[in-house]
């Protein structure tokens, strides 16, 4: 059993089950009937349920009764473009009247209106809405989120996304993690100047929002209407010379080859391959770069080419599972529907989607240390679940059986 040498513990949970979401023989990692205990934001110590009881007492330390009740590690949204502002309804709309999302790309609506709509909006603006979308994520349990910019594509609108993305972090019991897409779309003012572009956001753009201390990691639309590999390829350069890791978007529309460029610079994760070679897969695994499903995206473009799960299995990718919440491509602040969707749209098991927003996600920030399954020694950021067994997190269509979610250490119910 697992335990540390310190024994004062500042609260013990008594009778939940748990799954741990560790891999190993016990499916989802589940330790039934067991207790947790918790000192500062740390797990201090898992074990039977009538040992914690005897140990709380020998503390004098007050039970807090869990029975009936799952936790699960918090669960983490590991790839989000969480702040923007306005909305893409009427492109949904024309969307469903027979326009493709690339045709609505070219014509230059989808991402580059959002960024007009996003450089309009005031910083309290972009604040309130994105924050609305932070606490519907985090009623379903959701105790991490990375935030992507790629709105602003100009500095200073991109460090405002970023700043906004800070100040949840720091005003929310959630974690964030901030990620540049400095290379989303090429704004209007830059149509005749790629090239210049590129530079600037690999360049001085990079350097500037890094030195304020606004960038965990980088991304890039590696795609045919967006950037190309040679482009994605000069961020991710600059990116390693700064230390900083990388996310792709890669395989969403085409197979250009993004996936084994991600490989190629150790990217932590590449996102969506709905479009990818047994090559792009191999690459991959071998550079442990996590595959991040994306199936509301999916869902609400109407794709037809599923990701090749089985040939990621085969070839011993990790997958993680996201929102992807975005104004355009998906509108989407549920993880459970995203777990959901990757079940029955993508045929995960649900054991391998719900590893996909804990261990996995964890894996796919670079957080694996710290965060996404329970253990002695992670930071204790803990959802509490009015459930009869794991797989019903990915079961339901709609429902919230999440009672209340630990963050730090602290419970939110208490703030
Ligand atoms: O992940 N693919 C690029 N970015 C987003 C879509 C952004 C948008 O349409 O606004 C995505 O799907
Ligand atoms: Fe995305």
């Amino acid at each position: 059993m697992q335990r540390t040498t310190d024994k004062e513990w500042d609260q013990v949970w008594i009778g939940a089950d748990i799954a741990t979401m560790v891999a190993g023989a016990e499916p989802y990692g589940n330790i039934e009937n067991a207790a947790l205990a918790v000192k500062g934001e740390r797990i201090a110590w898992i074990g039977p349920a009538a040992e914690g009881l005897s140990r709380a007492g020998a503390q004098n330390l007050p039970i807090q009764d869990a029975h009936g009740l799952w936790m699960t590690p918090g669960l983490i949204d590991c790839h989000t473009h969480l702040v923007y502002g306005g909305n893409r309804i009427e492109e949904f709309e024309k969307r469903l009247c027979g326009v493709s999302y690339e045709d609505i790309a070219r014509a230059g609506g989808g991402i580059q209106s959002t960024v007009l709509a996003t450089r309009a909006a005031t910083h309290e603006e972009l604040h309130a809405s994105a924050a609305i979308r932070a606490k519907q994520l985090m009623s379903e349990g959701v105790t991490t989120i990375e935030v992507k910019s790629g709105y602003g594509l100009e500095l200073a609108a991109e460090r405002r996304l970023l700043e906004v993305a800070r100040d949840l972090g720091k005003e929310l019991p959630v974690s964030i993690k901030k990620t540049f897409l400095g290379l989303h779309a090429l704004p209007q003012e830059f149509a005749a100047h790629r090239q210049d572009f590129v530079a600037q956001v690999s360049g001085p753009w990079l350097e500037s929002l890094a030195a304020a201390g606004l960038v965990d990691a980088v991304d890039a639309f590696c795609e045919n209407i967006a950037f190309s590999l040679a482009e994605t390829e000069q961020l991710l350069q600059a990116a390693r010379q700064m230390g900083l890791p990388a996310h792709v978007h890669a395989g969403q529309l085409s197979d250009m080859g993004a996936a084994e460029l991600a490989a190629k610079w150790d990217a932590l994760s590449a996102g969506h391959l709905e479009y990818l070679s047994a090559a792009g897969a191999r690459s991959l695994s071998a550079a442990r770069t996590v595959a991040v499903l994306l199936p509301a995206a999916y869902f609400t473009l109407r794709q037809t080419t599923p990701p090749p799960v089985a040939m990621l299995r085969e070839a011993g990718v990790a997958l993680a599972v996201a929102t992807d919440c975005n104004p355009g491509s998906a509108p989407c602040t549920s993880i459970l529907l995203a777990l959901n969707m990757a079940c029955t749209l993508f045929g995960l098991t649900p054991e391998e989607a719900l590893s996909g927003a804990t261990r996995q996600a964890a894996r796919a920030l670079g957080e694996l240390d710290d965060i996404g399954t329970i253990e002695v020694g992670k930071r204790a950021d803990v959802a509490f679940w009015r459930i009869d067994r794991p797989a019903e997190l990915c079961y339901g269509l709609g429902a919230n059986p999440c009672v209340d979610v630990m963050h730090r250490g602290k419970l939110r119910a208490h703030g």
